[in-house]
């Protein structure tokens, strides 16, 4: 996979003037960043916010929004942060000491609402607006404007995942920027000009590259939104959680909103090192296919319904024979952990193999998009749960089972087995196999009726732990959605199974403690804490270089 467009801009120049120092003043206060940093990132390393709409750190510089006037010593009037880097000596003054600057803000955020719908009632963006939030802190007037506003676009789908209201539209040139610059696709423009102007879709073309839904994370207001999504919930109702995208090992960072157990939003979480604001339409709209529509939620043998218990008893007839374990590649590295140890304990002679398969990617996909559908096929590898050539034994693995030479068969995870590759030949493969157990959580999996077991597992969004990118990044994956009666996490069902064949492999309460348990297992990761893991990651292969690793991707002014 290519680097993240951009991710190397001035490259060796930057890297020269990251040695340099530069002590400037900000309200006061003494500030010292690298040189070659912007105005509105030194400020927000001291927690000084200078407000803006058209700056973000990963696109080029428009300086059209005016928000972020600041007042230099020496200088005559006010000048904008986003088109500035920290020079020495430098005094500036931001809304926490200048009234110029705050009368500044005020009268621009008047200027900016002249036209606005304030359609606040009925508009998704309502309670995570830019324009809501600055014109409280920042202004917080009634309107002066008397005249007829003008009117423009409404609704306006501008390809399939995002629509437009033109009225909202604030022409900060994010959306813009980010196909021009980003994505390279260029299929928005500015039309007109003065209060007339309003983005539009360029001739012939429409807003439908995998990266899409990336500009509406962009708006800072409610000019664009996910067709999707459209007034399915008032934000405030759903409760956001920071987590990481399952659909492919990149290992976007993400908030997720959920009201009543369905994903209602999903936004991008800013990490440089990984998708820095961006996530491809795949993944963000893709969330809800990890929860399947009905459940499993008792374990059975041979058809009939039986106490968990007894399920776990099947584990038994595996001991010592040979047996193919089909894992899925988004469990949760600890459960990688403990899989492994049952393996190599209570069933001794195992060919373990990752559900793994690699796609072609178009130019933007390469963007951000790793070619498989397996977040945490790394995690299995941490533990020699499968090779280097993936592929190639998950296929084996399958044709072996066709052929009735895997006898004794245990698929762990929904994903163990992916279901294009559900053919009558396989799942009678199945049925005849001497032994078979699948911990799985769809009702509807074809492998109900063939294998000889089921234990209903939780899905990877009713989980929390660690997962490892493709890059060997070791981030936390968050519990998103609460899961049914009758299901466990796939550790807790390993683990069962050790007990019911001898002995428990670990003492452990819940995700957390496994987590923690887990880290205070390795040397490299014992002073790890979960809040650097949730907060950027860290990436396994500097540990292995040069011990513990610094957290990386904090999130700054975007
Ligand atoms: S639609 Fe949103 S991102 Fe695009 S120019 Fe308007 S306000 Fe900016
Ligand atoms: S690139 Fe992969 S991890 Fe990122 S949003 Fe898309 S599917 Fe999810
Ligand atoms: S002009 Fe500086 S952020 Fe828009």
């Amino acid at each position: 996979m290519s680097e993240i467009n951009g991710a190397d801009k001035n490259g060796t120049k930057e890297a020269k003037e990251a040695k340099e120092m530069v002590e400037l003043t900000i309200d006061g206060q003494k500030v010292v960043v690298p040189a070659g940093t912007n105005l509105i990132e030194a400020a927000a390393s001291v927690g000084i916010t200078i407000p803006h709409y058209c700056y973000h750190k990963d696109l080029s510089i428009a300086g059209n929004c005016r928000m972020c006037q600041i007042e230099i010593k020496g200088r005559p009037k006010l000048e904008i942060a986003c088109n500035m880097i920290v020079q020495k000596g430098l005094d500036i003054s931001t809304q926490g000491s200048s009234q110029a600057v705050k009368d500044a803000q005020a009268a621009t955020l008047e200027f900016i609402l002249i036209n606005h719908p304030l359609d606040c009632t009925v508009c998704d963006q309502s309670g995570h607006c830019k324009l809501q939030d600055y014109h409280y802190e920042y202004n917080a007037k009634p309107s002066r404007f008397e005249e007829e506003k003008v009117h423009k676009v409404k609704a306006e789908p501008l390809g399939p995942n995002v629509i437009l209201d033109g009225e909202r539209c604030i022409m900060c040139t994010r959306c813009i920027r980010f196909c021009d610059e980003i994505t390279q696709t260029s299929e928005l423009g500015l039309l007109n000009r003065g209060d007339q102007t309003v983005i539009a879709v360029n001739k012939g073309k429409e807003l439908n590259n995998a990266l899409s839904g990336t500009v509406v994370d962009l708006c800072p207001v409610g000019a664009l939104t996910h067709r999707n999504w459209r007034f399915n919930s008032r934000i405030w109702y759903a409760k956001e959680t920071e987590s990481i995208c399952t659909g492919c090992s990149t290992g976007c960072n993400v908030k997720v909103a959920v009201r009543d157990g369905q994903v209602v939003q999903v936004k991008a979480k800013y990490n440089a090192e990984v998708n820095k604001e961006w996530l491809c339409d795949e993944g963000r709209y893709g969330f809800q296919r990890f929860q399947p529509k009905t459940r499993i939620t008792e374990a059975a043998v041979k058809g009939s319904t039986v106490e968990l218990q007894t399920a776990l008893d099947s584990f038994k007839a595996f001991k010592g024979q040979d047996t193919v374990v089909f894992l899925s590649p988004d469990l949760l590295l600890e459960e990688f952990w403990l899989i492994k140890k049952f393996l190599d304990r209570d069933i001794q002679k195992f060919k373990t193999v990752i559900a793994y398969k690699e796609r072609e990617l178009n130019d933007v996909e390469k963007i951000l998009v790793s070619p498989d559908y397996a977040a945490n096929f790394r995690g299995a590898q941490v533990f020699s749960l499968g090779g280097e050539k993936l592929e190639s034994e998950y296929k084996d693995a399958l044709a072996a089972v066709k052929a009735g030479t895997a006898q004794n068969i245990i698929i762990i995870g929904e994903r163990a087995i992916l279901r294009e590759d559900f053919s009558s030949e396989l799942l009678s493969g199945i049925a005849k196999a001497k032994n078979s157990i699948a911990i799985i959580s769809d009702a509807e999996s074809p492998l109900i009726g063939s294998v000889q077991t089921v234990i209903p597992e939780r899905t990877c969004l009713e989980k929390a732990g660690l997962y490892v990118n493709r890059k060997m990044r070791l981030q936390y994956i968050d519990r998103l959605i609460d899961s049914p009666v009758g299901t466990n996490q796939v550790w807790r069902i390993i683990n069962m199974a050790a007990q019911r064949l001898g002995q428990e492999l670990i003492s452990c309460a819940n995700d957390r403690d496994l987590t923690l348990r887990y880290l205070q297992s390795d040397p490299r990761l014992s002073t790890l804490k979960i809040a650097e893991l949730k907060n950027g990651g860290v990436l396994l292969t500097e540990l292995n270089e040069a011990g513990r690793s610094k957290t990386q991707g904090g999130v700054t002014a975007v």
